[in-house]
Order: C-alpha cells, then sequence, then structure tokens
C-alpha cells in the first residue's frame, strides 16, 4: 500500500493546466469532463475504492494535456489527417507525459496521460503495450475516451448515436479494449447510467449546437442569470433561456470578438472538494507511474 498525501492547491494548479486544452480546442468543450465521469463510472462500477476511483476520476481530465504541443492547423482540420500529421496528433501521450512529470503530483496523473491510447492487443501507442502491461486506470480511460470521441462533433463529422459506440465498442472487446471493462461499460450503458454524461458538457447543462459549427457550446455549471455564451468556434453570442429546458441558447445574430475562453472552475472545484487528503493506493500503483517510465 502506498500512501500519497494530496495537497489542494498543487491539485488546483495542475487541474487548471488541464483547462488550457479547453481553451486551445473548440470541439474539447466538455470532453475532459464526460471522459472523466464515463471513467468514474467505470472505476466505481468494477469495485475499485473510492481512492482508486479518484484517481481515475483526476487524471482522466488531465489525460489530453499533451495536445497543447499539436498545431492548431491539425488540431482543427476538416479533412482526413496525412500520415505525417497523424504521427504528430501521436506524440500528444508523450508530451503530456514530460509537462506532467515535474509535477509535484504529476505521479497520480502520469499513467493515464501516456497510456491511454494504448490497445489491449498492443497495436496502440505510444509504447504498443498489451493486456496487463497496461494498467487497470489506463484501460478504463482508453474506453472512456474512445465513447466520447465516437459519440461527440468532430470538426469533420458529427457524432454518432450511442447505441452504434456501444456496437463498436462491443466489436473491438480485446482487440482495442479489456473485454471485462467492456462488458461493464456496456451494462452501464444499458442500465441508462451513462445517459447523464451523454452529449452533456456539466452536470445537467446539455452541449448546444451552433447553426454554423455544430453542438460545441458549453453553458457553463457556474452560468449566472443574463449571461451570454458563445460558440468557441464562430464566436457567435447566444442568449440563454433557462425557463426553456435544458437552458436552451438563441444567436442574437452578433458575434463577440473580444470574447476569452473561459476555465471550467467548476469542474477544478468539485474534483478538489472531494478529494481525498491522503491517498491509499495499491503498491503497484507507482510502478506503472514511475517504473516504467
Ligand atoms: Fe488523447
Amino acid at each position: 500500500m502506498e500512501i500519497i498525501p494530496v495537497n489542494i492547491p498543487l491539485l488546483k494548479s495542475m487541474l487548471s493546466l488541464a483547462t488550457v486544452i479547453e481553451a486551445k480546442d473548440p470541439y474539447t468543450g466538455g470532453h475532459t469532463w464526460r471522459v472523466s465521469r464515463y471513467a468514474r463510472l467505470l472505476a466505481e462500477d468494477i469495485g475499485l475504492t473510492p481512492d482508486e476511483v479518484f484517481v481515475v476520476h483526476f487524471s482522466s481530465l488531465m489525460h489530453d494535456i499533451g495536445k497543447v504541443s499539436i498545431p492548431d492547423p491539425i488540431l482543427n482540420k476538416e479533412g482526413k489527417l496525412t500520415s505525417v500529421e497523424y504521427d504528430i496528433v501521436k506524440k500528444h501521450p508523450e508530451t503530456g507525459w514530460s509537462l506532467v512529470r515535474e509535477h509535484p503530483l504529476g505521479v497520480l496523473a502520469l499513467d493515464i496521460v501516456r497510456s491511454h491510447h494504448e490497445r489491449y492487443d498492443g497495436l496502440g501507442y505510444p509504447r504498443g503495450l498489451a493486456g496487463n502491461q497496461i494498467s487497470l486506470f489506463a484501460r478504463i480511460a482508453s474506453i472512456a475516451d474512445a465513447f466520447d470521441a465516437m459519440t461527440s462533433a468532430r470538426p469533420y463529422r458529427l457524432g454518432m448515436p450511442a447505441e452504434t459506440a456501444y456496437q463498436l465498442i462491443a466489436q473491438d472487446s480485446g482487440k482495442q479494449f479489456d473485454p471485462i471493462l467492456v462488458d461493464t461499460f456496456l451494462d452501464l450503458g444499458r442500465r441508462g447510467e451513462l445517459d447523464h454524461i451523454l452529449g452533456h458538457s456539466s452536470e445537467e447543462r446539455l452541449l448546444h449546437t451552433c447553426a454554423a459549427c455544430g453542438p460545441i457550446i458549453v453553458v457553463p455549471a457556474n452560468w449566472k442569470s443574463g449571461e451570454q455564451v458563445i460558440c468557441p468556434k464562430c464566436l457567435g453570442n447566444y442568449d440563454v433561456h433557462p425557463d426553456r429546458g435544458d437552458f436552451e441558447v438563441v444567436w442574437d445574430k452578433s458575434i463577440n470578438h473580444t470574447w476569452v475562453p473561459q476555465p471550467d472552475t467548476a469542474t477544478v472545484n468539485e474534483v478538489t472538494y472531494y478529494a481525498p487528503r491522503d491517498l491509499r493506493l495499491p503498491s503497484n500503483f507507482l510502478q506503472y507511474n514511475v517504473s516504467l517510465a
């Protein structure tokens, strides 16, 4: 058993780093929140301890931090990536790992940051690990990340229906994904326990659709009456109507060139609020996070 003390200001500083990604990529709105919630549910459902669940939740929020190094024209490209461009994208787990490595709490997130694109059959990246060589935490994050990638909008396509994504995940059981985790995840889906996350950007906040750019408008959890929300891609101003259910938004026919991306402070605060002060983790936790480094 390893005992790792958690310093809350340090935890906040690290989570704030994760929000940098949302500022860079308009299509990431809510992605990290959804991935962290899918991963948390999966971790709870397979019976991990509350401390382990916390690490999965927290480090899933950090998983794509390495995408800061991907040039915008590649990140937002509407067509198919060339093999050179895809090679650049594939560097983001290693980039994230090197960015997080020196942070005092980096050890908590290194594993998921570096290994969320490994595949159970060994055909993933960056290291081509297979089966149990990939930590349980990273195998969990891999399913959560892939499911959200399938069901949310990208520059080149809309998200697919959840049922289609469940079928694709089932087909990849034992190939891309750990088969036991696939069964658990599909079971969560059948029980409707993922529905409050799907298509949302935070608790009780659906993503909304910009007529020009697609479903990428976030109404922040801490939205206040009278505030507008912005399409992060075209910078269209939207009025929010909380009375119309699901916080309906309507374009006010103007563009806000002065808008700057807002950090997701609600998620940062939520995670730090429930963070254990001392994490009790299995002794092989550090093995995945340090000795494979
Ligand atoms: Fe990623």
